[in-house]
């Protein structure tokens, strides 16, 4: 088969580990016959150098041409970076934002898993890991706090600032409806996160999740408020299976849940909506202090473009290879520096490419 893949290089390490995924779809291309087509689009930091804004409507109009996308980082350093002195929206993160709500890309998936070759790297106590914990948090991403109204105004001499966290019922259902589709395909368990001692918007998805529930009588539904959710998270992360929740809670949790595991560098996430077209990205982000010098981990994403086979072009087998040609060369003791230990071969992030690419 063909496949039309956006590559969108990005900012920062972004450009070396979208190299990488490359190297390694063309190898799955080759052994699988498939042949990938790439167009790629500028978008963050790139694109406000090079156009004035972080993202275009042309780069959007390619990506929607695509069959789907696949990212590396965006984004500079915050305080060194001139592009921290433009206004909000022209910044590089807006044109994540962007991209997602133009794609209507309102489910975001993101694994939280132990490698078993990196366990000495999860910060976590043994006994807390005991052979590991492997769950995914399904984070809603093109509604509330994020896209709600905001301003910044001053009031009879007093600066103000106002975000407001919209959600109506379809958003919420919508997205409940992925993480009970994924809990299907897992343990069968969805741990619904928010925040319903305190706010309204919380209060209606709880409600929602709720209903939707009805509809899949073999998924365990579990609530839990969002703090204590976040000391769970550290406390037993294995009772975990699906956590479902909202934009601004799934984008802190998820960060915690790639802490846990130790090897943020080792992250995938996807992003999807009602069609096959994702976007698939690292969990991580842009690392600008690491740029161009060849020591960024490219399996995140790597395991990104493994997602992408999986979800949006159903290339079962492949995404499955890729995944094991990972795990062999993490078994052969090659690591970046990220994730070296004692005993293990540092690479770099063109060699660790080329070794997966070759364990194909
Ligand atoms: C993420 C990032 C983004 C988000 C930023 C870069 C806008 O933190 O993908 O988690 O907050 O969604
Ligand atoms: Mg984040």
């Amino acid at each position: 088969m063909e496949y039309k893949v956006t590559l969108i290089p990005g900012d920062g390490i972004g450009p070396e580990i979208v190299r990488e995924a490359r190297k390694v779809l063309d190898k799955v291309g080759e052994r699988f016959g498939h042949t990938f087509h790439y167009t790629e689009i500028l978008m963050g930091g790139a694109s406000i150098d090079a156009c004035g804004v972080p993202l275009t409507e042309e780069a959007i109009a390619k990506a929607k041409a695509g069959d789907s996308v696949l990212l590396g980082a965006v984004g500079g350093n915050v305080g060194q970076s001139n592009w921290y002195q433009l206004p909000p929206d022209l910044r590089p993160e807006a044109g994540l934002l962007k991209i997602r709500k133009e794609l209507g890309l309102f489910c975001n998936l993101r694994p939280a898993v132990l490698f078993r070759q990196l366990k000495n790297a999860c910060p976590l106590k043994d006994e807390l890991i005991g052979d590991g914990f492997d769950f995914v948090v399904v984070r809603e991403l093109t509604g509330g706090v994020y896209f709600g109204p905001r301003e910044t105004k001053t009031e009879n001499g007093i600066r103000k600032a106002v975000d407001t966290m919209p959600y109506d019922e379809n958003e919420i259902k919508r997205i409940a409806r992925w993480a009970f589709d994924v809990a299907m395909k897992r343990n069968k368990r969805v741990c619904s996160v928010d925040k319903a001692n305190v706010l309204d918007t919380s209060r209606l998805w709880r409600q929602v999740v709720r209903e939707v529930s009805a509809e899949y009588p073999e998924v365990e539904l579990t609530d839990m408020l969002v703090d204590n959710c976040a000391m769970q998270m550290v406390k037993d992360p294995r009772q975990f299976d699906v956590v479902l929740t909202e934009n601004m809670f799934g984008d802190i949790l998820s960060d915690e849940a790639s802490m846990v595991t130790g090897s943020i560098g080792m992250l995938a996430s996807a992003s999807l909506g009602e069609t096959k077209l994702g976007l698939y990205e690292p969990s991580h982000g842009s690392a600008p202090d690491i740029a161009g010098q060849d020591k960024a981990n490219p399996i995140a994403t790597i395991l990104s473009a493994a997602m992408m086979l999986r979800y949006s072009f159903d290339l079962i087998r492949e995404a499955d290879a890729v995944e094991e040609a990972i795990n062999r060369v993490l078994d052969q003791g090659f690591r970046t520096i990220d994730i070296m230990s004692e005993g293990c071969t540092l690479v770099g992030t063109a060699q660790m490419g080329d070794r997966i690419a070759a364990e194909l």
